[in-house]
């Protein structure tokens, strides 16, 4: 009697011990099978990161197979939202392809990897609210991502409304950085949030950084063409005995001379603090072979990213990107032409050896027609020959 009451016992707990077992191995398999699913990014569209995570959490087995099931079973309303049009997609399917691919180059890993620096946790925007990483590259239309974020964290109802101000300073009144987090946050935030950042060709971005810092300098921020250029001058200007007397503005020639330095760049980028974040390349602001970004948008293509990237944020109809002027964000090649007609090859050279990795990885042509131009002369036969 009692032996076979002590078999029952031992029945149950055993069986609850195999339960609990079954649960875990359970719970583990689908922690791992959403990681594999968050990390594959692209795919995953219709249940943006944050979403997935939090169904993978309540353990539903289901929500591996979303991507098959009806979009009506869904309980989250944003859920319900329609797909992104297939073609802009498998676009971006194919920049995270490229960049995956460049990441893996060695040759160019010097150009592509970067530690996640507290320089690169400063440049990330963090939305909590709508679970949104923005990681910013100047001179490449973020004020008004930023306002977008701002709008989005919900102080202010539309982007038109929200002041200058707001988008320059940090913390309540502004955006929080990534940096300002503790380092469990920053690696939650990392890990599951929809992450984004814009690019543009490269050489066209330093020539907007040159313009709008040491010609237009609308900003009103004199210390660029007070406290940097004079050194930019000092280091990197040919010395032509007519430039030793009045030391001019900084022309775009020093300004690529600079670039391209590789001995004593970095010495005197640590002179000028963040003020470099308007020229440093696109891997030392953002490491995108470091950090897995679910998005890139092209500011040549941001009409038609703009929309998507908000819908693939899972926050389509709560903000919308502004107006954009037609035409402003197209590549200019005849301007970039002009920009470079007076710089040496060489120095040419120098500057895309740095920036090679941002051509490589985010699909920008490799700017041939800067150095394989003729002298003057010569193209001016070969445009008379056509
Ligand atoms: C790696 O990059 C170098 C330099 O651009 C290029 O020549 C080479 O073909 C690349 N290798 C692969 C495997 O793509
Ligand atoms: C990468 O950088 C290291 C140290 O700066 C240098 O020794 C190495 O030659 C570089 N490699 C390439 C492929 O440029
Ligand atoms: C391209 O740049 C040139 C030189 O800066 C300018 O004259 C021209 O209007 C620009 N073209 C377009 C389409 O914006």
């Amino acid at each position: 009697m009692i032996g076979a009451m002590r078999h029952h016992v031992l029945l149950s707990v055993v069986c609850v011990w195999a339960l609990i077992v079954l649960l875990f191995v359970g719970k583990l398999i689908t922690f791992r099978a959403a990681d594999e699913y968050g990390d594959r990014g692209v795919q995953n569209w219709r249940v943006p990161r944050p979403k997935t995570v939090t169904a993978s959490t309540v353990a539903s087995p289901e929500s591996q197979h979303s991507k098959s099931t009806d979009q009506t079973s869904a309980t989250s309303p944003l859920m319900s939202l329609p797909p992104p049009d297939p073609e802009w997609l498998s676009i971006n399917e194919k920049r995270l392809e490229l960049l995956s691919s460049v990441c893996k180059n060695n040759s160019l890993s010097n150009l592509t990897h970067v530690p996640i620096s507290e320089f690169v946790l400063d440049r990330i925007l963090v939305c909590d609210k709508h679970k949104i990483l923005f990681c910013q590259t100047p001179k490449v239309g973020n004020t008004q991502w930023k306002k977008v974020l701002i709008v989005l964290n919900g102080r202010f109802p539309t982007v038109e409304e929200v002041p200058e101000e707001a988008v320059h300073v940090r913390g309540r009144k502004g955006l929080k950085h990534l940096s300002s987090l503790t380092p469990q946050e920053i690696s939650l935030r990392l890990n599951t949030y929809f992450k984004f950042l814009i690019v543009r060709d490269p050489f066209e971005r330093l020539i907007s950084a040159y313009k709008d810092k040491f010609v237009k300098n609308p900003r009103d921020e004199p210390w660029y063409n007070s406290k940097i250029a004079p050194v930019i001058i000092q280091k990197y200007r040919k010395s032509h005995p007519d430039n030793e007397l009045t030391p001019s503005k900084l022309q775009f020639e020093d300004f690529v001379r600079y670039l391209g330095d590789t001995v004593d760049r970095k010495q005197v980028d640590q002179q000028f603090g963040n003020y470099i974040i308007h020229w440093v390349t696109y891997t030392e602001l953002c490491a995108p072979c470091d950090i897995q970004y679910s998005v890139v948008g092209h500011h040549e293509t941001l009409e038609q990213d703009a929309p998507y990237i908000l819908r693939a944020a899972g926050v389509e109809g709560l903000v919308s990107y502004p107006n954009i002027p037609p035409g402003i964000t197209r590549y200019n090649r005849t301007k970039v032409e002009q920009y470079f007609s007076d710089i040496s090859k060489r120095d040419i050279r120098r500057l895309f050896a740095r920036y090679q990795g941002d051509f490589q990885l985010f699909g920008y042509p490799s700017p041939d027609f800067l150095l394989d131009r003729e002298d003057e002369h010569k193209a001016e036969e070969v445009k008379l020959a056509f």
